[in-house]
């Protein structure tokens, strides 16, 4: 059986995640968990918060709380925001937890004995204002790359370049606005990961098949940036992963913790183990996904990540398993996203501008979030938000198209034939015609969901809902009832069966409206159309169902106002 592993990037502790980052990652990682499972795989779908770093410590700070305590309250809720959402996991864990310390320490150590650490003594940015060392981003200042004002000290958000503080021109700190910072000497560990880059570039032009985004970010940073300059992996903070070298003391480093870009995707293999910590398991259910030398040789492992994501899954994260020297799985294929833009603007978190996650459920239910999102995935350019498009969205696709379907159906016969599935006679021409029709688009749909290409898959779906809406038209049952009850018995028949294929192919879109589909259709048969013309025939004659609810109400222009209205200020 094929086995699949996927991970999506690990959303920060800080706060509720906004829109822009749930189809950046963890949106399009379900989608592709879920088709995967329908189709059979074994799949190890993994996600989990990322606990440490200044962020939290200074959100923490923000809310009153002691860290440790914050971190515990946020990952309930984040966890509950994504079961709402119905982010499929297998696991969702934390990067704070006694797994990823263990890891994360054994791999500096690995690091260190294959002479891939270097201790470094170094000046860092300390703020006379706010009596502490400022972390990279809590730096700010003018990106020497591109003239962005509000580059951070470990990343220009606008051209993704990785900085270092001291890179910044005028610098000043995040916290206070202060530009009273000085320069004091403490000593850091570094990754040396300049020693790899060979190695990184034979791999990475391997991939031939990689999404264009996520390869030329990675080559630009490779090449001709300095993007694998080697890299301080430790901290001057309480909270986080302790300084070991394994599961020795690590002379020097006292009080230091590691960098939270260093422990974090580490997790992704600590989350694994804490799965199967949970379940009782031993080594060996984690390590088959994970160790090349345990059979994970046989798994496919996609990521799933936003833009600026990617130079740390394609140079930071690879180098860390590389340099281990053991025999780790690194990733097969990592599919990068471009940003969603919220109307006019940006998504900010720091900001509270756009609709976060939480917002969203307590409007509508998820499944309207999931389709507008996944069918206008950020891929090939940046996307953008907008109240309009969301609202025709919703009402053609979701509500004219595919519940006006099953509507018109299931009412139709349950008042013409009564709520069971009628005999009436062969499928003729027009049917043989929709069959066909049918397989050329599920075939194609299979080919775009494999591939990951999230809009294209959607469109292709909408089109298959919409063959159904045509047929209907075109074979009319209701008149076709008055002259011939037996034809419009028959028609309804395969109306009826195609409502269950439609449950089965919208599920890891749409997977409560499915649910209510296959529920009203008193069916838990979920298999695949492989063969349409089988598939239209899985609910017998005289199989009884019920009208279900309306899938999806439309959205009015007065409610589309309020929301937009709502939405235009900031979160406070
Ligand atoms: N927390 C980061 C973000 O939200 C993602 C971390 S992904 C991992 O951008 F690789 F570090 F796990
Ligand atoms: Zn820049």
């Amino acid at each position: 059986m094929t086995r699949i592993l996927i991970t999506s990037a690990i959303p920060y502790i800080n706060g509720i995640k906004h829109l822009g980052n749930l189809v950046g990652s963890q949106l399009p990682a379900d989608l592709y968990a879920r088709y995967q499972r329908a189709r059979g795989a074994e799949v190890m779908f993994i996600c989990a918060t990322d606990e440490h770093g200044t962020p939290a410590e200074l959100a923490a700070a923000k809310a009153g709380k002691p860290v440790a305590e914050f971190c515990a309250e946020m990952y309930e809720i984040q966890a509950d925001i994504a079961k709402r959402f119905g982010l499929s996991f297998d696991h969702f864990g934390r990067s704070s937890s006694p797994q990823n310390h263990k890891l994360t320490q054994h791999f500096a150590g690995r690091l260190k004995a294959e002479g891939y650490i270097e201790e470094v003594s170094e000046k860092q940015v300390y703020s006379n204002a706010d009596g502490r060392f400022l972390p990279d981003r809590y730096i700010e200042g003018t990106c020497p790359n591109c003239g962005y004002d509000k580059a951070r000290g470990d990343q220009c958000e606008n051209c993704t370049k990785q900085l270092d503080p001291t890179d910044l021109i005028e610098p000043r700190s995040a916290i206070s606005g202060s530009t009273d910072l000085e320069v004091r000497e403490t000593k850091h560990l570094y990754l040396r990961q300049s020693k790899l880059k060979d190695q990184l570039d034979d791999w990475i032009n391997s991939k031939t098949d990689w999404p264009v985004l996520t390869t030329s970010i990675a080559k630009k940073w490779l090449h001709d940036g300095d993007g694998l300059r080697d890299r301080g992996i430790t901290r001057d903070l309480d909270w986080g992963v302790p300084v070991k070298d394994g599961e020795n003391d690590w002379p020097g480093m006292e009080g230091k913790v590691f960098y939270v870009w260093f422990d974090a995707p580490i997790e992704y293999i600590a989350a694994t183990k804490e799965w199967a910590d949970a379940r009782g398991l031993d080594d060996s259910a984690w390590e088959r996904w994970w160790r090349t030398d345990k059979g994970a040789d046989d798994v496919r492992y996609v990521q799933f990540m936003g833009k600026d994501n990617v130079p740390f899954h394609t140079l930071s994260f690879p180098a860390t398993i590389m340099g281990s020297g053991e025999p780790w799985k690194l990733v097969d294929y990592i599919k990068s996203f471009n940003y969603l833009n919220y109307d006019g603007g940006q998504f900010s978190t720091s900001q509270g501008r756009g609709v976060f996650m939480d917002q969203a459920l307590d409007i509508l239910p998820a499944d309207y979030w999931r389709w507008w999102l996944l069918s206008h995935a950020p891929e090939t350019s940046d996307s953008e938000f907008t109240w309009e498009n969301f609202q025709s969205s919703v009402n053609k696709d979701l509500a004219d198209v595919l519940g006006n379907f099953v509507s018109r159906v299931t009412k139709f016969c349950n008042s013409k034939f009564g709520p069971a599935v009628p005999e009436g006679g062969a499928y003729g021409e027009r049917e043989q015609a929709l069959i066909v029709d049918l397989t050329t688009k599920i075939r194609a749909y299979e080919n775009h969901m494999a591939a990951m290409d999230v809009r294209k898959s959607a469109a292709e779906l909408r089109s298959i809902w919409v063959a159904g809406n045509e047929y209907l038209q075109d074979v009319a049952p209701w008149t076709t009832f008055k002259e011939n009850p037996e034809q419009a018995a028959a028609q309804i028949r395969l109306a009826l069966n195609l409502i269950r294929v439609y449950a089965v192919l919208s599920a890891p879109f749409i997977p409560t409206a499915s649910a209510q589909m296959l529920s009203g259709m008193n069916t838990l048969d979920m298999s695949w159309p492989d063969d349409v013309e089988a598939a239209l025939g899985v609910l017998p004659v005289g199989h009884e169902f019920t009208v279900p609810e309306v899938l999806f109400a439309k959205i009015s222009d007065d409610q589309r106002e309020e929301w937009a209205e709502k939405f235009s200020g900031v979160r406070s």
